[in-house]
């Protein structure tokens, strides 16, 4: 979602921040502007749809001065056009904000003249509050101060001052937001990675902080729930987001990139938790006893709620302990009982998706142990955990989730195995066959990658098809799941997931002579059930793209012929989810590729989604 960038520098600051928002592009966004102070003014460029356009802008009417803010927003109140994108500025202060301001309307009236207001923004009236309190006299740093208990919402903010060269201030509440610590210049940015080639000294704001940061350092200052603010040490860390990690290197696309990094992510993340010498996992010690945990409740949103589901096949089948798994916008609103001495377990990529971070605070006031699977270690949702489990996917820049996927099913993979050796229902033997599979993984992956360009020639039927299915059984099913919703989000093809069984009870009705069918059937004790299924829809006229081993492919040839065949490594089915997710990733990368699509930044997409 919208991304923030702001400088206080020693060099001119517009291409800076214009390298700045590149980088936090992959957020998704639809419009874009930087502000600067120009001797002691402040100057802003806007700009409706991508950062060409901005830069065309700046072309003709370029913006001098070193300090500055920028911003790439994605729509919430008001369309996509230039006057509602940020910064939004008074002649006194200008604010780049990320989130939503949720009483704005009560706020607009308190301000009064309607004739101030040039957007439809909920962000331009926190400039007319701190601009209001700035016409009376007070300092910056009072003025915001006097704004903030006014602010209800979640948000990350940014501003600069008209006559103020050396002062930014910055304010956190649900929206994560980092200081950036230069030699003699300071930063803000929404994530590490838009700072990552300015500094490698980040401070992470806490919850309710806000800082005031010039040239030589920052005063950071934490909001009591008294509406009073009072000073607090935070610490600054050296962090590992390099700038080089965030090239597509010889790939068209980040996805792409992406998609084939995963057997080195996958074997990264193993690293972590196998011994494959010895056949054994190790987990760090977890807050509870899996032995004594009366149920684990699930909760993520989009693909990592898929990687949950495979996570709850796995656990109740391994450790026989029920497990549930709900999408992080329900479970906050349903009031789900939650058991004592549950544990909840979330899952994200980001580890700032608002409605899973939501969930984990709902289970934590349900008094349950908190666990979660996150690609970013000091993000809020790893912070807010009694434990954490790292995904090493390295940063994601496609929007479509790709390596975080494997990544998660690879944790949740030895997340299972650990919780059912502590239950007993786990033996030495297959434990060991588990952990052989498991550490055979990334080199199977880097032989589905293989199929690449046979993956790429099947794709030309998928892109002229108006709907297109995706069937499993078991850990298949969310496999489906996530390729459907995979090649919904990037081609914009109509796309459903389906358990295979589930076909006759009504789904059945929309096979037709040609609708493209991906059936996901790894050989194993589902796979007679699931061939069976794909006989269904050849007969219908279904053009059925088969995903199996070589024998599954033999065995279901002499029942009916699919229309074409992808052939993946025969392995434990266990492991399976994990290899049967890359082609259905390549699938939708190759049809979105012929479609002609934004790949890396679909339409109406935000990479992290910090708000409801
Ligand atoms: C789909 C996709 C989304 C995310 C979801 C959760 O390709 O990327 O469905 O999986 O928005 O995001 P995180 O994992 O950051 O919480």
């Amino acid at each position: 979602m919208c991304g923030i960038i702001g400088i206080l520098g020693k060099q001119e600051a517009a291409p800076r921040l214009m390298d700045g928002l590149k980088r936090l592009e992959y957020r998704g966004y639809d419009s874009a502007g930087i502000a600067t102070l120009v001797n002691g003014r402040i100057d802003r460029r806007r700009a409706e749809g991508k950062l060409d356009n901005l830069a065309r802008v700046l072309e003709g009417e370029p913006l001098t001065g070193t300090a500055g803010i920028g911003h790439t927003r994605w729509a919430t109140h008001g369309v996509p056009n230039e006057a509602n994108a940020h910064p939004h500025a008074t002649d006194h202060v200008a604010i780049v904000h990320n989130g939503i301001i949720e009483n704005y309307q009560e706020l607009r009236e308190r301000v009064g003249d309607p004739s101030l207001f040039l957007s439809e923004t909920d962000t331009e009236v926190v400039a007319h509050l701190v601009g209001a309190y700035l016409a009376q006299g007070l300092s910056p740093e009072e003025a915001v101060d006097c704004t903030l208990p006014l602010l209800e919402g979640a948000f990350a903010f940014v501003m600069i001052f008209a006559g103020h060269h050396d002062l930014m201030i910055g304010a956190r509440r649900g929206s994560p937001l980092a200081i950036g610590y230069g030699e003699g210049e300071m930063f803000f940015g929404s994530d590490a990675l838009a700072l990552a080639p300015l500094t490698k000294r980040i401070c992470y704001l806490e919850e309710g902080d806000w800082a005031v940061v010039r040239p030589d350092g920052a005063t950071i200052r934490q909001l009591g729930e008294d509406g009073r603010s009072r000073p607090v040490e935070r610490a600054v860390r050296e962090t590992a987001v390099s700038g080089a990690m965030i090239g597509k290197g010889n790939y068209r696309h980040f996805m792409e990139k992406e998609i084939h990094e995963q057997p080195a992510v996958i074997g990264d993340t193993l690293h972590s938790y196998l011994n494959p010498a010895e056949g054994t996992l190790t987990l760090p010690g977890l807050p509870i006893d899996p032995a004594a945990v009366p149920k684990v409740t699930i909760s993520a949103c989009g693909t990592a709620s898929y990687a949950g589901m495979v996570g709850k096949y796995w656990i109740e089948q391994l450790a026989r302990l029920p497990t549930e798994v709900d999408i992080g916008s329900e479970l906050r609103y349903r009031e789900t009982p939650l058991p004592e001495g549950g544990l909840a377990l979330f899952i994200s990529q980001s580890g700032e998706t608002m409605d899973t971070l939501e969930a984990l605070r709902y289970a934590k006031r349900a008094g349950q142990t908190i666990l979660s699977i996150v690609n970013v270690p000091e993000s809020t949702i790893a912070r807010e955990s009694d434990a954490v489990l790292l995904t090493q996917a390295g940063p994601e820049i496609g929007v479509a989730s790709t390596k975080a996927f494997t990544t998660q099913l690879t944790v949740l993979a030895a997340l299972a195995m650990a919780f059912a050796k502590a239950r007993g229902t786990l033996d030495r033997t297959r434990e060991a066959a588990l952990a052989a599979a498991l550490a055979e993984v990334p080199g199977r992956a880097a032989e589905v990658l293989n199929h690449d360009a046979h993956i790429a020639s099947i794709a030309r039927a998928v892109a002229d098809a108006r709907d297109v299915f995706y069937m499993g059984r078991g850990t298949g099913y969310p496999i489906a799941l996530e390729g459907a919703l995979k090649l919904k989000e990037i081609s914009y093809i109509h796309a459903e997931g389906y358990a295979a069984g589930e076909m006759k009870h009504g789904p059945i009705a929309l096979i037709e002579e040609d609708v493209p069918v991906v059936m996901i059937a790894p050989s194993g004790p589902l796979f007679d059930k699931t061939a069976s299924n794909v006989q269904e829809m050849v007969s219908r006229g279904g053009k059925v793209i088969f995903l199996s081993d070589a024998e599954g492919l033999t065995r279901m040839r002499t029942m009916a012929k699919p229309f074409a065949e992808i052939e993946l490594p025969k392995v434990d089915p266990f492991v399976a989810p994990i290899l049967y997710a890359i082609p259905i990733q390549l699938l939708a990368y190759h049809t979105a590729v012929l479609k002609g699509t934004d790949v890396d930044q679909p339409r109406n997409l935000a990479k992290s989604v910090t708000v409801e």
